[in-house]
């Protein structure tokens, strides 16, 4: 087979294992992997001497132009996609909510009308289910459009996305009955509404600021709420996925139930791996406001611990981008602030630097846990994940030890501030492809936006119960 590029000399991380080498290319495709492959008249030779090659990221958690919190989270799908770029990050899955009284239809489209002609990278949605007894009789026509994983928040009441006991324990028996997954943000709504409550006086809120945030809500509001979705997923069998997993005891559950063979499966994000909750202690404390809130060092250290132990997953980003101005409308008010953090740009370089060259995962457990769980968990294996003959040709090329300096001046996400502002990280793709063309050439975006396809799933490709632990 003719061969349009080879990606030569580099370490090759593949699910066998690393090796130095060359991965031949033909058309979008992956087509050969050799210690020495010959290139033909016209192909082009990308030198990775000296490199890691990985497979592309899959970032299965973003919200990108998302309207929460009375405004709209600042990238789009052209600026979160060309962030991801930059961070060696090939697909992407959102999540289609639908506006009041829409259909799960009407919300798949309007999140394809947000993507097309931006996106630079693929995509596909996660469907929400928001209103129970409107929506179930929808869930099947969703799984033949190619939609396989639903989504249901126990949180978010005034936003209107609210799942209760009854509509987590039917979906969860739909999941079982179609073979898709139900995603769940769980945290424990009524007793944080008290909290929340209790705390909100000017007294209180002129004392302790964005400290309020953390301290409404205790470890035991995440872990009593993944506590009852695991119990409803070991009552119904339907396959469960609990997102941005923030607390040890949370870890503790979902190890316990894996152990009992209950088929839930767990996520956390970048920033509970590397920030603490410390960073509400700043002038700024208030940019730090995402949902769940950064916890503290030891559920940091149980995470990390969990992602070796394999009852963690998947690394993904939560990504939900506000910027200073946004962030402002809190004005002292702590229910007030916007959501979310950006996080597409640095997913990879800050899992790299702190996992990888901290010496708490391998190269290859990184390679697992960002891209070859979330494809097959997602039902896009082995098309996406793995650098593997006959797979899309996304891949991400990094320099082992060159770090540059997170400035959010010279960054693609539309926020002016980062979380990392000043870090020195490596592992920033200083080329990455996808599905065979060169996106990120030198570090800098080079690939032309609304090129990123969206990709249809099947039941039968997800793959939780072949993720290994
Ligand atoms: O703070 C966050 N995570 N904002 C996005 C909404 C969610 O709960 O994932
Ligand atoms: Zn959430
Ligand atoms: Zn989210």
């Amino acid at each position: 087979m003719r061969l349009d590029r080879i990606i030569k000399g580099g370490n090759v991380v593949t699910p066998a294992g690393s090796f130095t080498g060359d991965i031949g290319i033909a058309g979008e495709k992956i087509a050969a992997l050799g210690a020495d492959l010959d290139p033909d008249p016209g192909t082009e030779v990308i030198d990775a001497a000296g490199h890691h090659v990985l497979p592309g990221v899959l970032d299965v958690h973003v919200h990108l132009e998302l309207p929460f919190c009375g405004t709209v989270s600042a990238d789009d799908y052209r600026s979160g996609t060309r962030a991801g770029a930059r961070g060696g990050v090939t697909t992407v899955i959102d999540f289609a909510i639908p506006f009041a009284g829409e259909s799960l239809g009407q919300a798949a489209d309007n999140w394809m009308r947000k993507a097309e002609g931006k996106a630079l990278v693929d995509y596909t949605f996660h469907v929400c289910i928001t209103r129970w007894v409107e929506h179930k009789s929808q869930i099947k026509e969703m799984v033949d459009r190619g939609f396989t994983t639903f989504k249901e928040f126990m949180i978010y009441e005034s936003e209107g996305w609210q799942s209760d006991d009854r509509a987590l324990f039917g979906t969860l028996e739909q999941m079982r009955e179609h073979g898709t997954m139900l995603l769940v943000h769980a945290e424990s709504a009524r007793v944080l509404d008290e909290l929340i409550a209790r705390h909100h006086t000017p007294e209180l809120m002129a004392r302790h600021g964005a400290r309020l945030h953390p301290m409404t809500r205790p470890n035991f509001v995440e872990a009593e709420a993944i506590q009852r979705a695991v119990q409803w997923c070991e009552a119904t069998g339907g396959q469960l996925y609990i997102v941005h997993m923030s607390t040890a005891e949370g870890s503790d559950i979902v190890r316990a139930a894996q152990a009992r063979g209950v088929p839930v499966l767990a996520e956390t994000c970048a920033q509970y791996l590397v920030l603490d909750d410390s960073v509400f202690d700043g002038e700024d404390g208030h940019l730090f406001a995402c949902c769940p809130q950064i916890k503290k060092p030891r559920d940091v250290e149980r995470l990390w611990q969990g992602l070796r132990a394999g009852e963690v997953s998947v690394i993904s980003t939560d990504t939900c981008t506000f910027t200073r101005e946004q962030k402002a409308m809190w004005n002292g008010d702590w229910t007030r602030i916007p959501m979310g953090l950006p996080g597409l740009e640095t997913l990879l370089p800050l899992v790299y630097t702190r996992g990888v060259l901290g010496g708490r995962l391998t190269l290859e457990e990184l390679s697992m846990k960002l891209s070859t769980n979330p494809a097959r968990i997602m039902g896009l294996y082995p098309r996406k994940g793995a650098i593997v003959v006959g797979a899309d040709a996304d891949l991400a090329i990094i320099h082992p030890t060159a770090t540059r300096t997170v400035n959010p001046a010279t960054m693609e996400t539309n926020a002016d501030w980062s979380p990392y502002d000043g870090w020195e990280l490596a592992g920033f793709a200083r080329t990455t492809l996808s599905r065979g063309e060169v996106i990120v050439d030198r570090y800098a975006v080079v690939g032309r936006e609304g090129r990123g396809q969206w990709l249809p799933r099947t039941s039968a490709g997800l793959g939780a119960s072949r993720v290994p632990r």
